[in-house]
């Protein structure tokens, strides 16, 4: 008689644990989602491939997905990883003001993201945004990331010199830092990724604003380490 109970008890209890089990399993098999979000620097350059190859290299592209409400390659980018993952959230022409006012929260709502990765405010520059309406685009912006996903991981870029009346583009990545720090937190953290530093305003753009192979290379060698990075804390915490 006891021992049945046992044995019933011990059934019980392997019935109740495959729900959990199978639950954890779904959990460790399910992708780090990344959404790269930007402007043209974003959507027709090729450094969202060459980042694609990085995590290719460090046995990661099978753990994560680009997610974005485009998919595209509009410079016919050629990595070494041929099926490369070309979901994106680049815009071309797009404010980070309009962005933030008006998108971003959609966009999250329909492709859900572990990892936001944005290079914005080049468009606010152009049409002569003060720093101060952009720095207030990006708040809005991460405050709508940590609404959808309060683990939400943040790569924000210093954003790439124009060739043409670079003072903006200055005032505004001077700003990123101090700001990045003050809305930092341990549970959805920000990083910096400084695209500008070493970034030629001739050879590295190949038309004053786009980067040019190189440029995307620099691009890329910023971002990369920070997004592996994050990926292997996902990765980690789960
Ligand atoms: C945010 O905090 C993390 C540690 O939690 C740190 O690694 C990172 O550099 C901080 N970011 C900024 C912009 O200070």
């Amino acid at each position: 008689m006891q021992l049945i109970n046992l044995f019933c008890l011990a059934l019980a209890g392997l019935v109740a644990a495959s729900p959990v089990q199978k639950e954890l399993a779904e959990r460790q098999n399910q992708k780090i989602r990344i959404m790269p979000l930007g402007d043209s620097i974003t959507e027709i350059t090729c450094w969202r491939a060459f980042v694609w190859d990085q995590l290719a290299d460090a046995g990661l592209a099978d753990k994560v997905d680009y997610v974005g409400s485009q998919y595209s390659n509009p410079q016919n980018c050629q990595p070494k990883t041929f099926n490369w993952d070309q979901s994106h959230e680049g815009h071309s022409g797009w404010l980070a003001i309009d962005i933030a006012n008006s998108y971003l929260e959609g966009w999250l709502r329909n492709t859900p993201a572990d990892i936001v990765m944005f290079m914005l405010g080049t468009n606010d520059v152009f049409r002569g945004r003060s720093t101060n309406d952009i720095i207030a685009a990006y708040t809005k912006m991460v405050n709508i990331m940590r609404a959808a996903n309060p683990k939400m991981k943040i790569i924000v870029d210093l954003v790439i010199p124009l060739s043409f009346g670079n003072q903006g583009i200055e005032q505004l990545n001077a700003r990123i830092p101090e700001w990045a720090r003050s809305m930092n937190s341990t549970e959805s953290p920000i990083v910096i990724a400084d695209c500008y530093t070493g970034f030629n305003a001739w050879s590295d753009l190949r038309d004053g604003v786009h980067p040019s192979l190189s440029g995307d290379r620099i691009i890329a060698d910023r971002v990369g380490p920070l997004l592996l990075e994050y990926v292997r804390q996902a990765l980690d915490g789960r």
